[in-house]
């Protein structure tokens, strides 16, 4: 099987482009972050509280976490409820990252992305997965773009859906969740040592998708 892992910040483009990389490739997608999401849906949407470690690590026992695949989309399915739809406001972004940087949480979401890779070719994207899920990885790509221009990519998303945000707000958001995931104690976003670094703050989308390909293909050889 072979693993393609694609770790980066927030906003660089990831999961649009590792979507359209791995249709080209003809391996399955795997959006990791969307797992971290939904255990944040979940504890915010039954009363837990998310700054405390305790409360959150005190719903894992109850929670069952599955992923499955509709019409080639990746759904992610708690205790049997589709949450997918639920979990891409900016409050879940925030209570993602910080039930992300709980050890108990990575733990329990570990044999999952590991299982999709011991059965699939995959392009796994997320923030440790050529660091800690998939360490033997054939491709390890880490896609980046400056705060600045990750920063700019989400006003103007933003304001075409007509909602009334600032710049500063959202680039302050950036790059406090940047420190976050940058400096937590366990799995921090950093690049793996034999990763390869794809920055996409001066390449539409094509061209991201197209510096993937050519990388996962000179790595494995096709
Ligand atoms: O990629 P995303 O924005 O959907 O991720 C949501 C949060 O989950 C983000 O703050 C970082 C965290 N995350 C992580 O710690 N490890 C991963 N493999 C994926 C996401």
């Amino acid at each position: 099987m072979i693993s393609v892992a694609i770790d980066g910040p927030a906003g660089a483009g990831k999961s649009t482009i590792a979507k359209t990389a791995s249709k080209k490739l003809g391996y399955i997608y795997i959006d990791t972050g969307a797992l971290y999401r939904s255990i944040g849906y979940f504890v915010v949407s039954n009363g837990g509280d998310i700054d405390n470690a305790e409360s959150v690590v005190s719903f894992l026992p109850n929670i069952s976490a599955e992923i499955k695949f509709i019409d080639e989309a990746q759904h992610v399915f708690i205790n049997g409820e589709d949450v997918s739809d639920k979990i891409r406001t900016e409050e879940i972004s925030r209570a993602a990252s910080k039930v992300s940087a709980i050890p108990k949480v990575r733990e329990f979401l570990l044999e999952l992305q590991r299982g999709f890779a011991k059965k699939y070719n995959v392009v796994m994207d997320g923030r440790d997965i050529g660091t800690v899920v998939l360490p033997n990885a054939q491709v390890k790509i880490f896609l980046t773009a400056s705060a600045e221009e990750r920063a700019k990519r989400r006003y103007k998303e933003q304001i075409e859906r007509g909602l009334d945000v600032s710049f500063d707000e959202i680039l302050a958001d950036i790059k406090e969740r940047d420190y976050r995931d940058e400096n937590r104690e366990i799995a921090p976003l950093k690049p793996a040592e034999d990763s390869i670094l794809v920055d996409t703050s001066n390449l539409n989308i094509e061209q991201s998708v197209q510096a993937v390909i050519d990388t996962v293909k000179s790595k494995i050889g096709e």
